[in-house]
């Protein structure tokens, strides 16, 4: 696992046009982007965010400064090199250039065409890439025949299923209702997580700054801020919505979320094995697990948990094992407690361990 930068801009600055109508677009920017992360771009129209993406994605010359990307040194590149480049990036751009002769499906195995995988690869890939994203039905109906929503996630489709160390898109869920939105999302988010790949995204879609590691503001060319999304209070807000916190004070709330650790999942993952010691509580902020119970020969699975919901607290509450197996079912991002933690609130808060047992008895 490498954690050298997928992206490291330095000091760069950048033109158009020249003489009287020369206009300087980027002021001095610096950025980096690491493995896995999401970072999200905003800023008002004509603030630079398309120019710098487009800089990073090898579509336009560096004109002064160091943009490094996957390891290479842009500028000065030769064009040639460019090309090999951008190949090796996921591109969402507005303007989605599918070829309207091609079927949706044909449009998506053309993201695969330059890398030189097995035929059996290239339908199963595609295949899978469009059912992910809800399209499996219209897998063969051309772009004339698709809605602006599908002819926007067939281009996702299509830039994302040579699973790129690096997506560059801008506005991807724009033309998207919420549902379908939603689904481009959770598909970045799984190659964040399955290939550390680093994902920029420039957005105005409120719906999706949640899934931001990162917001990076520009206005004029110039960054002004670079922060770490606050995840102590989105945590707030959510522990707030979970009846299991609900009745806590915003203090006591507030002293959880300060000792709660953020995980990302992905699909398959055991976060508990029936039988072991329990050392920390769970608490599902996004995605699924599957509960199950092994009986001698026999697995069975006794729930299916969702967003809100928790799980872990029955082998510390009791000092016994844990009691059942727990798996995610698809990309999930839980906040943990770690022992220790969770008994001091048990201790500052009677009212969590009511919720927590009257929780327990309605799932038996
Ligand atoms: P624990 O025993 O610490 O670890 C496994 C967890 O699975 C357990 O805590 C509960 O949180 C959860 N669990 C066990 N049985 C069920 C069930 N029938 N329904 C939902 N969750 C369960």
């Amino acid at each position: 696992m490498s954690d050298a930068p997928v992206i490291c801009v330095r000091q760069v600055q950048h033109t158009f046009g020249s003489g009287e109508t020369q206009k300087q677009v980027l002021y001095d920017v610096t950025l980096e982007i690491m493995p896995g992360e999401i970072v999200i771009m905003t800023g008002p129209s004509g603030s630079g965010k398309t120019t710098l993406l487009t800089l990073i994605g090898a579509l336009r010359a560096v004109q002064e400064g160091s943009l490094q990307v996957l390891g290479y040194e842009l500028a000065g590149l030769p064009h040639q090199q460019l090309v090999a480049i951008r190949r090796k990036i996921g591109f969402i751009f507005q303007a989605h250039n599918l070829f309207d002769s091609l079927t949706a499906y044909q449009n998506v195995k053309m993201g695969l065409e330059l890398h030189a995988y097995p035929a059996h690869e290239v339908r199963t890939r595609a295949t899978a890439m469009l059912t992910t994203l809800g399209l499996a039905h219209r897998m063969h109906a051309k772009p004339h025949a698709l809605s602006g929503g599908q002819r926007q996630r067939v281009a996702v489709a299509r830039a994302l299923v040579h699973r790129p160390k690096l997506v560059l898109a801008d506005e991807p869920t724009a033309a998207l209702d919420k549902d379908a939105g939603r689904e481009v999302v959770t598909v970045l988010q799984q190659l964040a997580v399955e290939e550390r790949a680093a994902i920029m995204l420039v957005t105005h879609d409120n719906r999706i700054l949640d899934i931001a590691d990162r917001i990076v503001n520009m206005v004029d060319g110039r960054i002004i801020s670079d922060v770490l999304v606050q995840e102590s209070v989105a945590m707030c807000a959510f522990l707030a919505e979970c009846p299991v916190f609900a009745q806590l004070t915003p203090t006591t709330l507030s002293a959880i979320v300060d000792k709660m650790t953020k995980e990302r999942h992905t699909t398959g993952t055991v976060l508990i094995r029936q039988g072991e010691v329990g050392d920390k509580f769970y608490l599902i902020r996004r995605g699924q697990c599957e509960v199950s119970i092994t009986d001698g020969q026999s697995q069975r699975v006794v729930n299916t948990l969702g967003e809100g919901d928790f799980f872990g607290e029955i082998a510390l509450l009791t000092g016994g094992p844990r009691s059942a197996t727990v798996v995610t079912t698809e990309v999930t991002e839980v906040y943990t407690l770690g022992k220790a933690d969770f008994d001091a609130t048990l201790e500052a808060s009677a009212s969590f361990k009511e919720q927590l047992l009257k929780v327990f008895f309605q799932r038996q």
